[in-house]
């Protein structure tokens, strides 16, 4: 299971100073909204110049059209992990995956992995009720998007720990799962509500964990992205 540690910061200096400080423990990084945004793409080329793995986490969820030509422009920045929204329906998931493929192809690009976003780890059943979705719970729900996102050709999804067993019972091991909602004991949930600790997430079979603010929040980083390497491997 590798860590990502997520670098959800509005400066690119930050960013980059993080990155340092912690160091060789972490080999990936996910570069989502705050950051892309605030700074463009020169963070993922300055993390490849580092010889770091990049989780570009913009969660495109559009029209088939709109955002199929996002994930093949994406493509082009050498992240080696992208993502979409499972919501944003099946003739868009499907339009994704062929025009990634088409852009790898045609210009010679390392093909990116291509993960769903399934339920957020912000939400959970009070959410789908409160939007009408009353026949599922969290993880039946988590479950269908899953399902669809490997039928349309995804190579995994995006959820919360707890339903990685599931997912992978259901749909196999080789289908991937990157969990965020990661806590180690002691640390505060925050606006997390599916949480789980990095040594239960290995042994539910994650392939992939997300951990922010408990290593980019930690008065010493690099130890804290230690703990939870050692955590694991312990
Ligand atoms: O700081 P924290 O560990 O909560 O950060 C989790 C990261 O994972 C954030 O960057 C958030 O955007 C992202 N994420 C999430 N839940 C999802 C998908 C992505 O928390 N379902």
């Amino acid at each position: 299971m590798e860590v990502i540690t997520a670098l959800d910061f509005n400066e690119i200096e930050k960013a980059k100073s993080l990155v340092k400080s912690v160091g060789s423990c972490i080999n990936y990084y996910k570069v989502g909204l705050e950051l892309f945004v605030s700074s463009g793409p020169a963070i993922i080329d300055w993390l490849k110049s580092e010889g770091k793995n990049v989780f570009l986490d913009l969660k495109f969820h559009d029209i088939p059209n709109t955002a199929s030509h996002a994930v093949s422009a994406a493509a082009n920045y050498g992240a080696d992990i992208i993502n979409i929204h499972t919501q944003g329906g099946v003739d868009m998931m499907k339009m994704c995956v062929d025009k990634l493929n088409d852009e790898c192809s045609k210009k010679g690009l390392k093909r990116p992995l291509l993960i769903g976003v399934t339920l957020l780890t912000s939400l959970d059943e009070a959410h789908l009720n409160e939007y009408g979705i009353n026949d599922y719970s969290s993880v039946g729900y988590v479950l269908k998007l899953a399902g669809l996102a490997k039928e349309c050709g995804l190579d995994g999804v995006v959820s919360s720990a707890q339903e990685t067993k599931i997912i992978k019972e259901n749909l196999g091991k080789e289908f991937l799962t990157i969990t965020p909602g990661i806590r180690p004991l002691g640390n505060d949930v925050t606006d997390q509500k599916r949480v789980v600790t990095p040594k239960d997430a290995l042994l539910l079979g994650s392939d992939y964990i997300v951990v922010g603010r408990p290593i980019t929040k930690a008065d010493n980083p690099a130890a804290a992205a230690e703990s939870i390497i050692k955590e694991i491997n312990g």
